[in-house]
C-alpha cells in the first residue's frame, strides 16, 4: 500500500513538545522565552489535560506555616520512595522547588493565602520536619484546585510567549534516524485530518502517565502511555514498570480522586468498628502515612473483613469534624465531587472511599535535565540525542518506589523548567536541520497505515477491558509470584490479540476508533512491561509489595529495572545502579534504613 492516500504536511521548529500538562506547558514556554521556536502537540485542548484534576498541591519547603528545609525535604522524598530514588535529581528537585513555586506565583498561580498573605501550606503523607520527628506543612495549595490553578497560568504564559500550539492533534510514533538520534514526530490532526511530520532539534515527551492499563483509576481516560509506547518502538527501554501507585482515597465505585489533602486538613478514616485503624499501622503519622503504607493498611482491613457497606469491601473517610468554613475555603472541590460520585453531604457523613490506581513512578529514564538516557553500550550516562522526557512518562528518577503526595505537581514543573533550561543551554535558536530520515519516517507512515485499515475479528474496546481486568487484578496493592505468573501468561495473550484488532471506521476525522486503538498499544506496552517487570523483582519495596517476599531486600533489588518490550510483546529486562550520590557536598547521601512512620 502506498501512503499517497494521505495528506501530509511538514513543519520544522527547534522544540517539538508532546503533551500539554503542567510539565509540557512549563517546557513549551520556559523553551519559547529562550528565544526557541516552539510548538506543543496535544490531543486534548491544554487546560483538559489531567494536571487539571491535581488538588491537594504542589510542595516545597517555603516555610510560610513553620519552620521548614529543603534537606528536610528531600530526606522524606527519598524515604518516601524506599530508596529506589536517585539521590542526585532528588536534591536537585527539593532545592528548586523554592524558587519554582515563587516563579509560578509571579507568573499569576491564585494560590490561597496565610492570614499575613503568604502561600498556604498544608501537611501532606510523609512530608516531616527535622527528619521524621514533626509534622511539615509544605504542600501550597490553591484550595483544593491547586492543577487546574497552575495548567491555566501555564498555558495563558504559553500563549503569552509566543509558543504555537497543534492542539487536537495525536502523535503517533518518533521520527529516529538510523544512528539513533531522535528528528521529529508524526502526528494526526484530528479535525482535519492531516498527517502532520514535525522535524526539531529536540523532541520532548510529556504525555502523562498510563493509569488507563488498569480498570479503576483516578487517571482521566486520555492517560494511556502515549510517550512510554513511541519509546518502545524506537526500541528504547522503560524503567521500573512494576511501581504503580495506589491513592488511598478514591470515590468506591466511582473512582474520582479525594484529595489527600483531606487528611492534611484533619480528616481520617475508619473501619466498620468506627476504629481510626491508621494509628495500628503508623502510630506516629496515622492518616498521613506515605500513600503505599496508607492502601496496604485499607487493604488488609478490607481483607480482615473490617471493611464498610454491605460488601464490607471498602471504607469511611471522615470530615465532618472539620466545618462548613473549613471545608467550603479549603476543599469546596471534593465536597462537590463527593455529592455527585457518592450521593454524600461531606458535613454529615463520611465518604466511601478505596485504594484506587493513582499515579505511575515507572517510565522514560532520564537524567534531572530532562535527557532520555539509556543502556546503550553498557553506559548508564549515555542521552539519545534529540529526546527528552518529563513528567509522569518520565522515571527521573525522583519518586523511586513510591511517590509522596503533592511531589508531582513538583516533579512536572522542576523538570518542566529544567529540561527549557536545557534546551536554552544546548540548542541555537533556528539552526540549521537536515533532511528526515526517509526509513524513519516510512517507519512511522506505514504503521499509521497499518493500523488505520487492521481489519481482524476483535475489537479494540474488547482487547482494552481484558487487558484493564488482568492488571487490575494481578497487578494489584497485593502481588504474589503465583498471581504476577497468571497476569504475565494472561497479558501475553492479550498482548498477541492485537493482531486481530479491528478498527471500524475508515475515516480520518474525528474517527475515535482509529484513536484508541493507537491508544491500546501504547497502553500494552505498558500493561507488558509491568507485569513482567513486576514478577522478577523478588522482593517488597513502596508500592510494589510481594506477599511473597514481604521484605526490601536492598543487598540484591537497590536498583532499576529497564524493561525493552519488542514487537511481538517479548520484554527483555536488565537493570541499572541507583544513584547513591548527591548532587552536591552540602548534602550527605541518606543510607538506607527500616521505614516506618
Ligand atoms: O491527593 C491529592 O491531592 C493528590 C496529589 C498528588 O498525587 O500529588
Amino acid at each position: 500500500m502506498s501512503v499517497s492516500e494521505y495528506k501530509i504536511e511538514h513543519h520544522t521548529y527547534d522544540v517539538i513538545v508532546v503533551g500539554a500538562g503542567g510539565a509540557g506547558l512549563r517546557a513549551t514556554f520556559g523553551m519559547a522565552v529562550k528565544g526557541l521556536s516552539t510548538a506543543c502537540i496535544t490531543k486534548v485542548f491544554p487546560t483538559r489535560s489531567h494536571t487539571v484534576a491535581a488538588q491537594g498541591g504542589m510542595s516545597a519547603a517555603l516555610g510560610n506555616m513553620g519552620e521548614d528545609k529543603w534537606e528536610w525535604h528531600m530526606y522524606d522524598t527519598v524515604k518516601g520512595a524506599d530508596w529506589l530514588g536517585d539521590q542526585d535529581a532528588i536534591e536537585y528537585m527539593c532545592r528548586e522547588a523554592i524558587p519554582a513555586v515563587i516563579e509560578l506565583e509571579h507568573q499569576g498561580v491564585p494560590f490561597s493565602r496565610t492570614e499575613e498573605g503568604r502561600i498556604y501550606q498544608r501537611p501532606f503523607g510523609g512530608m516531616t520536619t527535622e527528619f521524621g520527628k514533626g509534622t511539615a506543612e509544605r504542600t501550597c495549595a490553591a484550595a483544593d484546585r491547586t492543577g487546574h490553578a497552575i495548567l491555566h497560568t501555564l498555558y495563558q504564559q504559553s500563549l503569552r510567549h509566543k509558543a504555537e500550539f497543534y492542539i487536537e492533534h495525536f502523535a503517533t510514533d518518533l521520527i529516529m534516524d538510523d544512528d539513533g538520534v531522535c528528528r521529529g514526530v508524526l502526528a494526526w490532526d484530528l479535525e482535519t485530518g492531516v498527517l502532520r511530520v514535525f522535524r526539531a532539534q529536540q523532541v520532548v515527551l510529556a504525555t502523562g502517565g498510563y493509569g488507563r492499563s488498569y480498570f479503576s483509576a483516578t487517571s482521566a481516560h486520555t492517560c494511556t502511555g502515549d510517550g512510554n509506547g513511541m519509546v518502545t518502538r524506537a526500541g528504547l527501554p522503560l524503567q521500573d514498570m512494576e511501581f504503580t501507585q495506589f491513592h488511598p482515597t478514591g470515590i468506591y465505585g466511582a473512582g474520582c480522586l479525594i484529595t489527600e489533602g483531606v487528611r492534611g486538613e484533619g480528616g481520617y478514616l475508619t473501619n466498620s468498628e468506627g476504629e481510626r485503624f491508621m494509628e495500628r499501622y503508623a502510630p506516629n503519622a496515622k492518616d498521613l502515612a506515605s500513600r503505599d503504607v496508607v492502601s496496604r493498611s485499607m487493604t488488609i482491613e478490607i481483607n480482615e473483613g473490617r471493611g464498610v457497606g454491605s460488601k464490607a469491601d471498602h471504607i469511611h473517610l471522615h470530615l465532618e469534624h472539620l466545618g462548613g468554613d473549613v471545608i467550603n475555603e479549603r476543599l469546596p472541590g471534593i465536597a462537590e465531587s463527593a455529592k455527585i460520585f457518592a450521593g454524600v453531604d461531606v458535613t454529615k457523613e463520611p465518604i466511601p472511599v478505596l485504594p484506587t490506581v493513582h499515579y505511575n513512578m515507572g517510565g522514560i529514564p532520564t537524567n534531572y535535565h530532562g535527557e532520555v538516557v539509556t543502556l546503550k553500550d553498557g553506559d548508564p550516562d549515555a542521552v539519545v540525542p534529540g529526546l527528552m522526557a518529563i513528567g509522569e512518562c518520565a522515571c527521573v528518577s525522583v519518586h523511586g518506589a513510591n511517590r509522596l503526595g503533592s511531589n508531582s505537581l513538583l516533579d512536572i514543573v522542576v523538570f518542566g523548567r529544567a529540561a527549557a533550561n536545557r534546551c536554552a543551554e544546548t540548542l541555537t535558536p533556528g539552526a540549521n536541520q537536515p533532511a528526515l530520515p526517509t526509513n524513519g519516517l516510512n517507519k512511522a507512515l506505514e504503521r499509521f497505515q497499518r493500523i488505520h485499515h487492521a481489519d481482524g475479528n476483535t475489537s479494540t474496546a474488547e482487547i482494552r477491558d481484558n487487558m484493564q481486568q488482568v492488571m487490575q487484578q494481578h497487578a494489584a496493592v497485593f502481588r504474589t509470584g503465583e498471581s504476577l505468573q497468571q497476569g504475565c501468561d494472561k497479558m501475553d495473550a492479550i498482548y498477541a490479540s492485537y493482531q486481530d484488532v479491528s478498527v471500524k471506521d475508515r475515516g480520518l476525522i474525528w474517527n475515535t476508533d482509529l484513536m484508541e486503538t493507537f491508544e491500546l498499544a501504547n497502553l500494552l506496552d505498558c500493561a507488558q512491561t509491568s507485569v513482567q517487570s513486576a514478577i522478577n523483582r523478588t522482593e517488597s519495596r513502596g508500592a510494589h509489595a510481594r506477599e511473597d517476599h514481604p521484605e526490601r531486600d536492598d543487598a540484591q533489588w537497590m536498583k532499576h529495572t529497564v524493561a525493552w518490550v519488542d514487537d511481538s510483546g517479548k520484554v527483555a529486562i536488565d537493570y541499572r545502579p541507583v544513584h547513591e550520590y548527591t548532587l552536591t557536598d552540602e548534602v550527605d547521601y541518606i543510607a538506607p534504613k527500616k521505614r516506618v512512620y
